[in-house]
């Protein structure tokens, strides 16, 4: 009796922090312990009502207006005639994957004079007769992380030693945010033709609230770009001249990717650069997909006040009146239209919000439609048409990259980039 007492005294500490944790968890979206409502026909339409004949009006008004509106509102001006400078390809490896391709590296300078920003895209281009199609790839981790154990340049300019997903952090962060948060299976993204470029976006402007402004306003543009979003989607657009100017690359297939804060980044890039073939914006959220009027999940507010660098100043001020804000994401969508756009969520990741990103979906896929492309051709959440101009994708599971995803990634860019030279892909739609 005694023995068993002291047993648990000796553990109760450890009980009482295990219930704690699970009280939190069952309560917090952000671990994922809630699902995303499927419901969608019981919510309010997505306003301001999208007007559908003005945006695809050949004029280009309505689409310039709304462009101007998302800058003054949300994400301040796309940094339009930012000098965009770049060298020449450094080999990292020949014999990539086993001789499949190469991999090499790219020093992409953006802006001017001392303020200029210089951040390096790693590109692992396949063995192929003509031209392919890439997906560049903007990521949360550094390169090191991306290609682990290849001498790629790390964020401070030294030859990658290590990355940052090594040891317990970066085992605890695979387990929670999946085995392709940071690693690129570039042999699966090479077995359906593609190219793969990455590229850190912390090296362009750094994920911090204090110094991401001051980098910002110190770039030496003729204008300089005042959300970190903003400035990320530049980066894609930097990324595809280097891209574009390589007779390996078809320049009129590019497709930009990027989960969570990164594929916020891509929907603006898609929106802002026409030359952008194809989105994967998995997870994207707030200030990305979802709708800025809803209530479920993160919000709006929460995310502009936690994280107040990726949006422009002024956008504080419409956070305590969302309701009345100018522009809503379904807007950012009827922008996209017509390239293809992929929404990836998971059933459990409630924080970015599925539902309202359905909704916007919804709403957007009638500017798909009015330029004679697919829109959103599921009619519920559950359903994945990788060939449609909004492929919707839900799995269960949380906020993560999984490989299941990249099936799904994959699928969608086969079905929209040229198709006669990539070869078929296995897709697994699972759910
Ligand atoms: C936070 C943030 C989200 C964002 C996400 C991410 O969770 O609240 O808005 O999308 O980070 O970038 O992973």
């Amino acid at each position: 009796m005694l023995r068993a007492t002291l047993w648990f005294l000796v553990r109760l500490p450890l009980l009482v922090l295990i219930f704690v944790v699970a009280l939190v968890m069952s309560s917090c979206t952000m671990l994922g312990m809630n699902y995303a409502s499927l419901e969608v026909d019981n919510k309010a339409m997505p306003a301001p009502q999208l007007d559908v004949a003005a945006i695809t009006s050949p004029d280009g008004r309505e689409r310039n207006r709304l462009m101007h509106t998302f800058e003054e509102v949300l994400y301040g001006p796309w940094p339009y005639g930012m000098p965009v400078s770049f060298g020449d390809w450094t080999m990292i490896d020949p014999d990539y994957l086993d001789g499949r391709g190469t991999l090499e590296e790219v020093a992409i300078t953006v802006g001017a004079g001392e303020g200029a920003r210089t951040f390096h895209m790693v590109t692992a281009f396949p063995k192929a007769a003509g031209p392919v199609p890439v997906v560049i790839s903007q990521t949360f981790a550094d390169s090191c992380s991306v290609f682990p154990d290849e001498p790629v340049t790390a964020a401070d300019g030294t030859v990658c030693d290590g990355g940052m997903m090594e040891g317990f952090p970066g085992w605890a962060a695979t387990q929670i945010f999946g085995t392709y948060i940071a690693l690129a299976p570039v042999d699966r993204y090479f077995d359906a033709g593609l190219a793969y470029a990455s590229f850190y976006a912390s090296e362009l402007v750094p994920d911090r609230r204090k110094t991401a402004p001051e980098v910002m306003a110190d770039m030496g543009g003729p204008v300089d770009p005042t959300s970190a979003l903003m400035a990320w989607a530049y980066g894609f657009s930097a990324a595809a001249d280097a891209l574009e100017a390589d007779p390996r690359i078809d320049p009129k297939e590019i497709a930009v990717m990027g989960h969570s804060r990164h594929g916020k980044a891509a929907l603006i890039a898609a929106a802002w650069d026409r030359r952008i073939a194809a989105v994967v914006a998995h997870q994207s959220g707030f200030a990305g997909a979802s709708l800025s009027r809803s209530h479920t999940g993160e919000r709006l507010d929460r995310m502009a006040k936690t994280y107040p660098h990726w949006l422009a100043p002024q956008a504080q001020d419409w956070l305590g009146k969302l309701d009345e804000i100018p522009v809503d994401q379904h807007e950012l969508l009827a922008l996209v239209a017509p390239t293809p756009v992929f929404l990836g969520n998971g059933r459990r990741d409630v924080w970015s919000d599925p539902n309202s990103s359905f909704r916007a979906a919804e709403a957007a896929s009638a500017v798909y439609v009015a330029d004679g492309e697919p829109g959103l051709t599921v009619t519920g959440m559950k359903g994945f048409d990788p060939g449609a101009g909004i492929a919707w994708w839900l799995r269960p599971g949380g906020h993560s990259m999984v490989s299941e995803d990249i099936d799904a990634f994959i699928a969608f860019l086969h079905a929209h980039l040229n198709h006669d030279r990539l070869q078929q892909t296995a897709v697994t739609t699972s759910k």
